[in-house]
């Protein structure tokens, strides 16, 4: 018999068989197809479509298939497409012709978007997982360094004095919306499509509450034509995929450049580095560039599928099917970024002495000044331009600001005193900022504090599993 039943005189072109396959990579979803069947067919039987011995076997039919695949011995063959109708095939073969009553009121469209949103669901848990540990690799680092500073940059140029765990927990609020993002997609996900047939529903009698009950889905579908059409679920989740992507690239670039002859603030653990084949000297920060490289394929799976699916007809179209494999890749990339980043940020070590060295640069505390003479009266913007003034005499006189004397600095500042001298310390700078969301080390432990406490009572898991 065709693959394709009595409407077909033919077996498929063996060119068109290869080219419309997608079991090579849709195999994945074999667990999570698995567990839609055995909810659709409980349901067949209790809603009498299906009488409830057949019911049975397939139900032992569809474990026996996924202990199989399970334990390596079940083959995908090309020639039977995808995942679905391989375990369609199987079962059949496993329990004979009651086999071909699971297929009742279902479509291979609200099949794979079934499946799809049990294993994004899963995925995006794990996922969630990992951020999480990220995060307390980042909270870990911050903590063994509290007490450092380091210059804070604009534009790659010294700006301000901040402690490291001011920046480090920067990223730990980046990765939370990250989650949030995650949590969000899942929640507009998590709805039944089963029921929706091919396009139309079915003619049958399905109680699609029971099946979206069984499969831990809190709605059905309400629109059959929606729940087979869209993949907005899995742009959501590869835009998500690609800010968590985005956030690693850029702790990945900072820690490049700290990690530089040029800086030399951070020293990454030698199992997180690898060498260079020629030159016997070489430490390279491999992992990091890594992280921030393969941003690139998790961005382009993002655009791929927006491109895809812009311009289809209601409702499934067969381009849809090319949905799948740049989002397993995206996951698979983010998930193994964050596994290998976290452990390289928690074995990190900063050199205090050298950070501080750079942050001693009297320059850096000219806003400080600026700001001293806004709490004299002096209106921002003047003062802003006298404080420049006085960088351009220490400029030309070669002098370091805090080397000027007094009376060096009443030329540029008229209302100078003595007390302007104490503000060219970086930790008295720091301390300065003790405003919520400042630098200042009370503001910052706190929040370390806060996110110890988040993160200990938090296991990651409030996703729905
Ligand atoms: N492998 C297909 C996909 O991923 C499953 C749905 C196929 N449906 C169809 N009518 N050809 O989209």
């Amino acid at each position: 018999m065709a693959l394709w039943g009595g409407r077909f005189s033919k077996e498929t072109d063996r060119r068109v068989a290869e080219y419309t396959a997608s079991v090579d990579y849709d195999q994945r979803l074999y667990r999570h197809d698995i567990e839609g069947s055995l909810a659709h067919v409980r349901m067949l039987a209790a809603s009498g479509i299906v009488p409830a011995a057949d019911a049975e076997k397939i139900s032992l039919g569809l474990i026996a298939i996924r202990d199989r695949i399970e334990a390596g011995e079940f083959v995908f063959d090309p020639a039977l497409e995808d995942v679905h109708m391989n375990i369609e095939k199987a079962l059949i073969d496993e329990v004979g012709e009651v086999g071909a009553r699971l297929h009742s009121g279902r479509s291979r469209n609200d099949q794979v978007a079934t499946d799809e949103r049990l294993y994004l669901r899963q995925r995006c848990g794990e996922l969630s997982h990992g951020l999480r540990d990220m995060q307390r690799a980042l909270v870990d680092c911050a903590d063994r360094h509290r007490e450092l500073i380091m210059p804070g940059l604009t534009h790659l140029q010294h700006a301000q004095p901040v402690p490291v765990a001011h920046h480090l927990l920067a990223y730990v609020e980046m990765f939370e919306r990250d989650r949030g993002r995650l949590a969000d997609a899942v929640d507009r996900f998590n709805v039944l499509p089963l029921g929706a047939g091919a396009l139309a529903g079915s003619t049958l009698p399905l109680n699609r509450e029971m099946v979206a009950r069984e499969l831990g889905f809190p709605k059905i579908a309400r629109n059959s034509m929606d729940a087979v059409a869209d993949r907005d679920y899995v742009v959501e989740v590869l835009a998500a995929l690609a800010l968590i992507a985005m956030h690693c690239s850029r702790l990945a670039e900072d820690v490049i450049l700290w990690a530089s002859q040029e800086f030399g603030f951070v020293e990454l653990d030698d199992g997180f580095c690898t060498g260079s084949s020629l030159m016997p000297q070489k430490k390279n920060p491999d992992i990091a560039e890594l992280a921030r490289g393969k941003t690139g394929r998790v961005y382009g799976a993002l655009v791929a599928v927006l491109t895809t699916m812009k311009g289809l007809p209601l409702t499934y179209n067969r381009d849809m099917q090319e949905d799948k494999e740049g989002l397993f890749d995206a996951l698979d990339t983010v998930a193994a970024t964050l596994g290998v980043m976290a452990p390289m940020m928690a074995s990190a070590e900063f050199d205090g002495e050298a950070m501080a060295r750079a942050a001693a640069d009297p320059a850096l505390m000219a806003t400080d000044l600026a700001e001293w003479l806004v709490g004299r009266g002096v209106p921002f913007r003047e003062a802003h331009r006298q404080v420049g003034e006085l960088v351009a005499l220490s400029r030309k006189l070669g002098l370091p600001l805090n080397r000027l004397d007094l009376n060096q600095m009443r030329q540029a500042i008229p209302l100078a005193e003595q007390e302007c001298l104490t503000l060219f310390d970086a930790r008295r700078s720091v301390e300065a900022r003790n405003l919520p969301g400042g630098a200042a080390f009370g503001q910052v432990h706190g929040q370390l504090a806060d996110w110890r406490q988040a993160l200990a009572a938090a296991d990651g898991g409030d996703l729905p599993e």
